[in-house]
């Protein structure tokens, strides 16, 4: 049987600032087409994990693999060529406030494709409608909520139609059902580019509806010490840690375990 490599494979990954260790040893592979999700407590290292897997921060050690080819060991025009395939919503969200949407999410087209005004007005719109913010071209990050930023930031993230999309916190300060329509959306938008997804977030209802895979980072040990089907994990996980986590709120929910 021919397995399929795995869309990227982090190897043995160190994290440092300094001598201030974030993470070490970080091992996983993300297959092609899942919902990878990122787990951990506040300043565990999810963020920075993330900036080393997207080219943007050199691992103290380890190496991040696309495809099988090497992220780090790479020159800086290969680097970029894999970065160029790779969707990125940060956690600051950070749409340009002096920009409409429409110019906004024009930026990356304009930057790496060669393509005319008029064609990249089409793009743009074509983004906007598919994150449900058709319309809204002359808008401003001001005139727009806290869950059409987040949208305005995906259809940002998709412009240039990545293999891969990496959103850290997508769902943070959203109400339960502006968290929910942006699962939905996450869905939506991978089956539409046919997409891979590394996602950071805490949510559980996140968590448990659209991901597949997970790793849970800790932040006393500094290590990964948990991996898998967060659904599994809830349940399976070795560490008492990664149980609490992600059996939050069980206790006092209605039909929830006493
Ligand atoms: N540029 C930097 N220089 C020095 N230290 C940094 C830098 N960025 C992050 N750190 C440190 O690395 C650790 C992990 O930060 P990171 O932002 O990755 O955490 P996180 O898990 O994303 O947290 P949160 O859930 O709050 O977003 C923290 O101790 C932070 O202080
Ligand atoms: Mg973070």
């Amino acid at each position: 049987m021919i397995t399929e490599p795995p869309a990227i494979a982090v190897k043995d990954v160190t994290l440092a600032f300094d001598d201030n260790v974030v993470q070490r040893d970080v091992t996983f592979d993300v297959r092609r087409g899942e919902i990878f999700v990122i787990m951990g407590a506040s300043g565990c290292g999810k963020s920075t994990l993330l900036r080393s897997m997207i080219g943007l921060l050199r691992p103290a050690a380890g190496e991040v693999f696309y495809g099988g080819q090497a992220l780090w060991d790479a020159d800086d025009v290969q680097r970029s060529e894999a970065q160029r395939r790779l969707g990125i919503l940060f956690q600051s969200g950070a749409l340009w406030s002096s920009l409409t949407l429409a110019e906004n999410i024009a930026l990356p087209l304009s930057q790496y494709t060669r393509l005319k005004a008029r064609d990249i007005a089409r793009m743009v719109s074509l983004k906007l409608s598919l994150v449900g913010l058709g319309g809204f071209e002359e808008y401003y990050p001001a005139e727009i909520s806290g869950g059409m930023k987040k949208r305005a930031g995906l259809a940002r993230a998709i412009a240039l139609d990545p293999d891969i999309l990496f959103l850290d916190e997508p769902s943070a300060g959203l109400d339960p059902i502006s968290s929910k329509r942006l699962d939905d959306l996450i869905l939506e938008l991978r089956a539409a580019l046919g997409a891979t997804v590394v996602m950071v977030t805490h949510e559980l209802s996140s968590i448990f509806a659209i991901g597949d895979d997970s790793v849970f980072l800790d932040a006393e040990t500094h290590t990964v010490i948990a991996q898998g089907d967060p659904k599994r994990l809830r349940a399976d996980a070795a560490d008492a840690k990664v149980r609490d986590f992600l059996n939050r709120g069980v206790m006092d929910a209605p039909g929830g375990r006493s």
